[in-house]
Parts: structure tokens; C-alpha cells; sequence
């Protein structure tokens, strides 16, 4: 039987598939130069697929990914011939919700001086990491619709929060916290208007800082959080929040970093890393700029970095993080970034950097 690390290849829709490309290219020269014990799996998932033949994410499919791969790399989901993006739902959440990946984990980090839109403010003052819960909140899709298309129609999604569910994504950012040396950990909620839902938040929050009376623990609702954000990113190490919070606060927060094209994620069951998991750009499928050799490669190589992390192949999310370093300083880099390169020449240029240096 093969020794290699299975990882399913999901391009999906728009620069989902451009990015993705580059990035099992990354993936395949290491295993070339390193001999990275890996094996890529391509799955053709997303709007194509869909439109052809009615699919969206097969139990077959689902199966094997859970039961024969390490990790998931996908691209990105939503194609404007699917308005409703009920293909893009079934698979995003067919694997996060399937897969029960609870931690959403964020980086908001910066890789050149240049990219911070804020005045004064230079790459180091931007740099924590936003753990976003991933399986509950008011994704789940309980509620429902009434009286549809008449004045008096009505539109509900329950928000739904469970004492296992807050619980757990709380301990996996105190847990990550403690790994990496980091002081301060900040719950967002907005448990002032939410008063039942968020106060199971902060409640839990209360009570897990307690048993972490080393760290430096802060409660603060989240829109303040989004003024803090900007008026002063040194004041966090760790924010952890809900899932509708953290998938804003992140776009945020990529703002920060020069863009989605330069935000990575991972999607993990954090208390036990050895199930799959699934590893995305934050950025979506941008149809504007699909087709047009335009997209951002680093989010999606950022990404890859941290998928190889994950596995247990150490080392190389810094490489990589280097390379991208190198890059924007040579201006190496799509327009996004303040380069002139198409997505292939930007990922050929930091692939063959790391090349070179790993030959060196
Ligand atoms: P988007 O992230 O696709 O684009 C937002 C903005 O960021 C656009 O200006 C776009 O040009 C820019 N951008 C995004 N990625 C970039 C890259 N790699 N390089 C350069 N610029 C980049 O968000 P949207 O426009 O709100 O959504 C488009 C579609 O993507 C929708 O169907 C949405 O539901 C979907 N979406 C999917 C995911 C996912 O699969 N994880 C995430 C976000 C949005
Ligand atoms: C993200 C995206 C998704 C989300 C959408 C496409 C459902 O915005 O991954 O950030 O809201 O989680
Ligand atoms: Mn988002």
C-alpha cells in the first residue's frame, strides 16, 4: 500500500481552477526536488460538473476524500450560471459541516511593508490570526421561508449555537495561543443585542479564560472589533468568533493584508488533526476575473503552506512565506499587489525561488 499523504485537488469555479493549478504545481515540485511522500487527487466538483450532469458533491465522493485523504486543497465555489450556488453550499459545507472541520483558522498577516492601507503602519503591526467557528451560527440553514413572493412573506435563518460548539472553537484559539507563545486572546461577539445566543458566548469564554490566567483575555462586541481592526491591528494576537463574524471580519482583515489575493485558511477539527482536512483561499471564485490570467496565486500558495504544516512536513509554509516575500519585493506579483505579472508568471517566478533554493 502507498505511504503518500492523499490530497484531493478541488479547483471548483472562476480563478478557483487558475489558482489551484498553480498551487498543485508548487505541490508537485516539491515532491519532485524533496520527494514530499504526496499524492494528488484531482476532482472534477463545482459549477461545470453541476450544469452538466446535476451533481454537486456526491456520498461517494465525500467517502473516499474522508476516508483515503490527508487534506483538501480547493480553489473557490460560486459561478453566476448557478444564481441560487446551491452547488457551491453542498460542497463548502459538505466538507466543513461533513467533515465536522469546527476551526476556521485565518491568518492576518502582512508580507510587505507596501500592502498596509493603514497610515503609519508597517507589516509588523499587522499580524494575528482569526479562528472562526465553522460548523453552526446561522450557516446551518434552519429556518425557513413563508408566504414566499407576497407582500407579507417572511425569511428566517435561525442562529444556532451550541455549548460543544462555542466551546470548542474557544479552547482550540486558547490551545493555539499557548503553541505559539501569543498572549492575548479576544472573543467577539454581540451578546449586548444577541442577549440569549451570545451570551452562551460569552459565558464560555468567561469560563475558559479562567483556566488561563497566563493569557490576557478580552471581550469586545464585534463591531467595535471592526473599528479596533483598523484604528490599532497591534492590539490582537487571536480573535475568536462566530462563523457570520469571522467570515467578515476576516475579508476585513484581508484588506489588511493587501487583499483577498493575499489571505490564506485552513479548515480543521483542531482537537484531532489526524481527519482530513480542507484548506482554501479566503478569497471567492471573482468572476470578473476568471479566464483573464489576472488572479492572485499567493493566497491559494499561502494556503498551501499551511496544508503542508498540517501534514507534518515542516519547513516549507516558511519557505514559501519567503518566496512570496521575495516576490513582492521584485514586484513578481499580479496587479492586486502592485505587480504586472499574469497568475502563471507570478506562480512560476515564486516556484522556481523556492526551487532554487532548495537545490542550493
Ligand atoms: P471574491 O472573493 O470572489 O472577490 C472579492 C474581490 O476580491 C473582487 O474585487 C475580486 O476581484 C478580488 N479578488 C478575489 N480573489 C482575488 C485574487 N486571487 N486575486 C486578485 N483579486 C482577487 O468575492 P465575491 O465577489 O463576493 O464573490 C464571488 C463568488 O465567490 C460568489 O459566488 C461567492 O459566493 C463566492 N465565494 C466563494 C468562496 C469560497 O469558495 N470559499 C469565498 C468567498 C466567496
Ligand atoms: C468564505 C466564503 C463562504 C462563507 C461563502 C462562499 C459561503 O465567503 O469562505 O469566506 O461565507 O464561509
Ligand atoms: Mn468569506
Amino acid at each position: 500500500m502507498s505511504t503518500n499523504k492523499k490530497i484531493a485537488i478541488v479547483g471548483g469555479d472562476g480563478i478557483g481552477p487558475e489558482v489551484t493549478r498553480e498551487a498543485a504545481r508548487l505541490l508537485e515540485m516539491l515532491k519532485e526536488r524533496r520527494g514530499l511522500p504526496i499524492e494528488l487527487w484531482e476532482l472534477d466538483l463545482g459549477a461545470d460538473r453541476y450544469l452538466r450532469d446535476g451533481t454537486t458533491f456526491p456520498k461517494e465522493t465525500s467517502d473516499r476524500i474522508r476516508t483515503e485523504c490527508a487534506a483538501v486543497l480547493l480553489g473557490a465555489m460560486g459561478d453566476p450560471r448557478v444564481p441560487g450556488l446551491e452547488h457551491a453550499r453542498d460542497i463548502l459545507f459538505g466538507m466543513r459541516f461533513g467533515y465536522d472541520l469546527y476551526a476556521n483558522i485565518r491568518p492576518i498577516k502582512v508580507l510587505a511593508d507596501r500592502l498596509v492601507p493603514l497610515k503609519d503602519r508597517l507589516a509588523k503591526d499587522v499580524d494575528f490570526v482569526v479562528f472562526r467557528e465553522n460548523t453552526e451560527g446561522v450557516y446551518v440553514n434552519f429556518g425557513g421561508q413563508f408566504k414566499k413572493g407576497t407582500p407579507d412573506e417572511i425569511g428566517i435563518n435561525e442562529d444556532v449555537n451550541t455549548r460543544k460548539g462555542v466551546e470548542r472553537i474557544i479552547r482550540a484559539a486558547f490551545a493555539w495561543a499557548k503553541a505559539k507563545g501569543k498572549k492575548r486572546v479576544c472573543m467577539a461577539d454581540k451578546s449586548n443585542a444577541m442577549s440569549l445566543a451570545h451570551e452562551l458566548w460569552l459565558r464560555t469564554f468567561k469560563e475558559i479564560a479562567k483556566e488561563h490566567p497566563e493569557l490576557e483575555t478580552r471581550h469586545v462586541y464585534v463591531d467595535a472589533l471592526c473599528l479596533y481592526m483598523i484604528q490599532d491591528p497591534t492590539q490582537f494576537d487571536v480573535i475568536v468568533t462566530n462563523n457570520l463574524f469571522g467570515d467578515i471580519v476576516t475579508d476585513l482583515g484581508a484588506a489588511l493584508q493587501g487583499g483577498l489575493g493575499m489571505a490564506a485558511s485552513a479548515n480543521v477539527h483542531a482537537s484531532d488533526p489526524t481527519r482530513v482536512a480542507m484548506f482554501e483561499p479566503v478569497h471567492g471564485s471573482a468572476p470578473p476575473l476568471a479566464g483573464k490570467d489576472l488572479a492572485n496565486p499567493f493566497a491559494a500558495f499561502l494556503t498551501t503552506g499551511m496544508l503542508l504544516t498540517h501534514l507534518g512536513f515542516d519547513g516549507y509554509e516558511a519557505i514559501i512565506e519567503r518566496a512570496i516575500v521575495a516576490a513582492l519585493d521584485a514586484r513578481a506579483c499580479t496587479r492586486d499587489v502592485g505587480g504586472e505579472l499574469g497568475t502563471k508568471a507570478a506562480a512560476s517566478w515564486v516556484i522556481e525561488r523556492i526551487a532554487s533554493e532548495l537545490t542550493a
